[in-house]
C-alpha cells in the first residue's frame, strides 16, 4: 500500500532544470568549454560541485583549477542561476503538479521533497506549496547524493514509512537510479531514453494522474 510520495523538485515541480542549465552552459563558456542538452542530462540531479567536475572533465579541464578556484566558479553559476530563480511565482509550477498534490493531500499521502538542490527550500517557498509537505530531506546532510538512494531512503523515514511504501517521482538518470535502489516504486518524467530505468514513466508532467500512479506501484 503506498501511502507517501517522495519527489525531486527541478524538472518535476517546477522548470528550474532548465534554468540550471543555462547558467552551467554560461558558466563553461566563460571558460572556454562547450555544452549541450545532452550532456546537460548526465548533470541532473548531481550536486554544484560534482556538476562542475563533469563539465571540466568534458572541456578537458580536470587539473586546470584549485579547490578554491572551482568553489569560485561553482558560486558564480549559484549567482546567475539565484537570478533566475528570484521572479518564481506559483505559476510556475509545472502543468499537473498542483492537482497532483492536491489529491495526494487529499488521499492523506505522505509528501516529502528530495532534492540535491541547497536552493530547494526557497524555490518551495515562492511556489508556496511549502505547507502542502511533510518535510524536506538537506541535501547538505547527506553522505551521498544522487544516484545513491540515501536521499530516497530519508525521505521515508521522515514519514514514519518504509521505501516500498513510497513512490518517487525524478526527472533525472541518477535520481531514478536512487528511487530504484532504494527499493522504491520509481516514476519518471522526460524522453524514453532518459527514463528507461523507471519502473513506470511519462512524457510531461501533465501526464501524471495519481490515480494511474497508484495503480502501476501496486497499490
Ligand atoms: C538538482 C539539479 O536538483 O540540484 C541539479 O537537478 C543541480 O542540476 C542540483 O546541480 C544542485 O543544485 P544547487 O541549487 O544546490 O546548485
Ligand atoms: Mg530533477
Amino acid at each position: 500500500m503506498i501511502k507517501g510520495l517522495i519527489f525531486d523538485l527541478d524538472g518535476v515541480i517546477t522548470d528550474t532544470a532548465e534554468y540550471h542549465y543555462l547558467a552551467w552552459k554560461s558558466l563553461a563558456e566563460k571558460i572556454g568549454i562547450e555544452i549541450d542538452r545532452e550532456f546537460n542530462e548526465q548533470l541532473k540531479g548531481i550536486s554544484r560541485m560534482e556538476s562542475l567536475e563533469l563539465i571540466l572533465e568534458r572541456g578537458g579541464k580536470a587539473d586546470a583549477y584549485t579547490d578554491a578556484e572551482k568553489e569560485e566558479l561553482a558560486t558564480q553559476k549559484n549567482e546567475e542561476y539565484k537570478e533566475s530563480i528570484k521572479e518564481i511565482t506559483p505559476k510556475d509550477i509545472l502543468p499537473g503538479i498542483s492537482e497532483l498534490l492536491k489529491e495526494a493531500k487529499e488521499q492523506k499521502l505522505g509528501l516529502v521533497l528530495a532534492s540535491a538542490s541547497k536552493n530547494g527550500p526557497a524555490i518551495m517557498e515562492r511556489l508556496e506549496i511549502m505547507d502542502l509537505f511533510d518535510g524536506i530531506v538537506d541535501p547538505a546532510s547527506l553522505k551521498a547524493g544522487k544516484p545513491d538512494p540515501e536521499i530516497f531512503v530519508r525521505g521515508a523515514e521522515m514519514l514514519g514509512l518504509s521505501t516500498r511504501e513510497c513512490v518517487g517521482l525524478e526527472d533525472a538518470e541518477a535520481g531514478i537510479q536512487a528511487i530504484n535502489g532504494a527499493d522504491m516504486f520509481s516514476v519518471g518524467v522526460g524522453s524514453e531514453e532518459a527514463m528507461r530505468e523507471a519502473d513506470y514513466a511519462v512524457a510531461d508532467t501533465a501526464d501524471l494522474n495519481l490515480q494511474t500512479i497508484l495503480e502501476k506501484a501496486g497499490s
